[in-house]
């Protein structure tokens, strides 16, 4: 059964979450809200998923919890500590990455400088962070030389998402991963988050490719209006007959 409240999943009852965002109100200009009260619990080890229509505010709820979209009440924590409102760089010090829906690469520079441009708040940690997502993604390594901007779509989301992951997050925000991309490369790109996942990093993507984010997804949430509309498990979500109905069904209706 789908819901909007935030109850733990059976199978970790008193497990503190590693992610709260409380009932956020936030926006771009004073006044206008796009957040109108938006709640995300995110448990240790759980890949969470938001869907919604175009202008839900998925992209807004990541950015206010990367600190990139002023928020003027509510709260966001990240292990019981008070993250609202901090900048990008003292959140990816904190342990928290991001990957942007657009621009997320360094199109002049080669994959090496890119993963060297993800490290700079530690830089001592080149070795054995290059390694980690070297083995994640061999081909950062094998093409290392090549400039990022001759990649296609796919292979620059891996620089994106190998640079988030140079910096050791425990938590990762990606934003519409697979959005451009040819089926096959979806599916690479839908595989490799599986995998990130399975090292142990908690994630919140957002995606417009509804049923494939649900299906990878522990949880998802489903956003409509700046408001949480639909909570469930990704399974509950896939087969719950009103988000089917209200966000599942509705691009092949608008065909
Ligand atoms: N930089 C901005 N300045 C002002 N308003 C913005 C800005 N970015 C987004 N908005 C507005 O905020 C609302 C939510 O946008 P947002 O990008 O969060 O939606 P989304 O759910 O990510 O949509 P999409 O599926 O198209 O990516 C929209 O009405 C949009 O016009
Ligand atoms: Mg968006």
């Amino acid at each position: 059964m789908s819901d909007t409240t935030d109850t733990a999943p059976a199978s970790r009852p008193a497990e503190e979450p590693v992610l709260i965002a409380e009932n956020l109100i936030a926006g771009y200009v004073p006044d206008v809200n796009i957040l109108n009260g938006c709640s995300l619990t995110l448990y240790d080890g759980e890949l969470v998923g938001i869907i919604g229509p175009n202008g839900a505010g998925k992209s807004t709820l990541i950015k206010a919890m990367f600190g990139l979209v002023s928020i003027s009440e509510g709260q966001v924590r990240l292990r019981g500590k008070d993250i609202t409102n901090l900048e990008g760089h003292e959140l990816v010090s904190l342990g928290v990455g991001y990957v942007p829906q657009v621009r997320n690469i360094f199109p002049s520079l080669t994959i090496e400088e890119n993963l060297e441009m993800g490290l700079y708040l530690r830089p001592s940690r080149w070795k054995e962070r290059y390694a980690f997502v070297a083995d994640l993604f061999p081909l950062l390594k094998d093409r290392a030389k090549q400039r990022a901007g001759s990649l296609s779509g796919g292979e620059r989301q891996m620089v994106a998402m190998g640079r988030a992951l140079m910096m050791d997050p425990e938590v990762l925000f990606l934003d519409e991963p697979s959005a451009g991309l040819s089926p096959a490369n979806q599916d690479e790109v839908f595989r490799r988050i599986a995998e990130i996942n399975d090292a142990g990093i908690s994630i919140v993507m957002v995606e417009q490719n509804a049923r494939i984010c649900l299906q990878i997804s522990d949880r998802g949430y489903v956003l409509d209006q700046g408001r949480n509309a639909y909570t469930g498990t990704g399974e509950d979500l896939l087969n719950d007959p009103k988000v089917i109905e209200l966000y599942l069904g509705t691009l092949a209706k608008a065909m």
